[in-house]
């Protein structure tokens, strides 16, 4: 069997949170655990040059790919299990690839996608361009689909773990493989999504919306490095109504149901481990069985939250302590040889495929 090629990013937005975790790295992490029995190749960029974006400021953002970083170790991602972990902008190949891929692409395809427009503050998705859009908007974050596309194309990824939000990218990189294709030369694949089967995690203060690092209320979400009485507090705080009894009725309870979810969420994490990662093994119960079985209890939410925040810090257990063990070997030497070591491999996978780009265009 041909061994699949999994590529994914992760903006170097510093410590992820628990959605972060939950949604992406926990994958990510399994896909390594899978990855020792099938021998699949994976490669996990922290995606530098998408950053840019948006403004940043140069020394926040130097900390913050380094914190990325060190906490896709400390989760558990590792290069001596087949995972290779590199910042994006180390490996020139992936703008080289960008910009060729650019001269193939439609600025009509690109027009039409949302992400542009969503972070120009343009609710009006109709709207279109206008001259005061137009000056604001930069060249970058316009085309950084493209670039996305490049990230996965210039590995040969044939499987993309993605959450529903990011497939129009996933099929914007198939269409610029295929227009590559037909332009030139049969050199590019276009991938296939992973769906990952976790659900959103809701910010604890405002269930209503997702936990995102975005969110100036620090008690919204739970970052992955917290202390244990960090985790209890930060559940305990978790908005949800006057109602004491636990029932999972995600659109009247939100926060309730974020609760349930979590709790969910990571006793899967539990089971798995217990019997050895098995495969079909995990016993996952749902949060409606969970609910019916404090509602059946007579339990309260104040014992949910107590159950949330223990079973958060388990499935968190230790990495907060490899992560600042990560951060200073070596006074910080460590990190930076894993990188280099990381990119190295990644430039000799990219260039491979860079080879064949250039002598089908004819460079
Ligand atoms: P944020 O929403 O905090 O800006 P990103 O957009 O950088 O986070 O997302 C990084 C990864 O984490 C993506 O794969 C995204 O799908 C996942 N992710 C982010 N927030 C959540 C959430 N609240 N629940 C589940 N997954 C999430
Ligand atoms: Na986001």
């Amino acid at each position: 069997k041909k061994k699949n090629v999994v590529f994914s990013g992760i903006q170097p937005t510093g410590v992820p949170h628990l959605g972060n975790y939950l949604g992406a790295l926990r994958q990510w992490k399994r896909l390594q655990d899978d990855a020792q029995r099938t021998g699949d190749r994976l490669l996990f960029s922290v995606v530098d040059l998408h950053a840019i974006t948006m403004p940043q400021e140069a020394t926040a953002l130097r900390i913050q790919r380094r914190e990325m970083l060190a906490a896709l170790l400390a989760v558990g991602l590792d290069p001596d299990k087949g995972s290779t972990l590199f910042f994006q902008s180390s490996v020139p190949q992936h703008a080289e690839l960008m910009w060729i891929l650019s001269c193939t692409a439609s600025m009509g395809y690109l027009s039409r996608m949302t992400q542009w427009k969503s972070k120009l503050q343009m609710h009006n998705k109709q709207a279109g361009l206008d001259d005061a859009a137009m000056s604001k908007l930069k060249l970058g974050l316009f085309s950084y689909p493209v670039l996305q596309a490049a990230d996965i194309l210039v590995h040969r990824a044939t499987h993309v773990p993605v959450g529903a939000d990011q497939q129009q990218h996933l099929e914007f990189a198939r269409e610029c493989a295929t227009n590559f294709n037909h332009t030139f030369k049969d050199v590019l694949i276009p991938p296939q999504t992973m769906t990952t089967p976790s659900a959103r995690v809701m910010s604890l203060t405002h269930p209503h919306n997702k936990m995102s690092k975005s969110s100036p209320n620090h008690r919204s979400r739970i970052l992955i490095t917290a202390r244990r009485d960090e985790v209890r507090s930060r559940v305990a705080g978790a908005v949800t109504d006057g109602l004491n009894a636990v029932t999972y009725e995600p659109e009247a309870r939100p926060g309730v149901a974020n609760l349930l979810e979590l709790l969910s969420q990571c006793r899967e994490g539990e089971t798995k481990e217990e019997e050895g990662g098995g495969e079909g093994r995990r016993e996952v119960l749902s949060p409606q069985v969970l609910a019916d079985r404090y509602a059946a209890a007579g339990a309260t939410l104040r014992d949910l939250k107590a159950d949330v925040a223990d079973a958060v810090w388990r499935e968190l257990d230790g990495v907060r302590e490899r992560y600042l063990d990560f951060l200073d070997r070596k006074g910080g030497k460590w990190l930076d040889e894993i990188e280099a070591e990381g990119a190295e491999a990644a430039r000799r996978n990219a260039e491979q495929t860079m080879r064949l780009v250039r002598h089908a265009v004819g460079l």
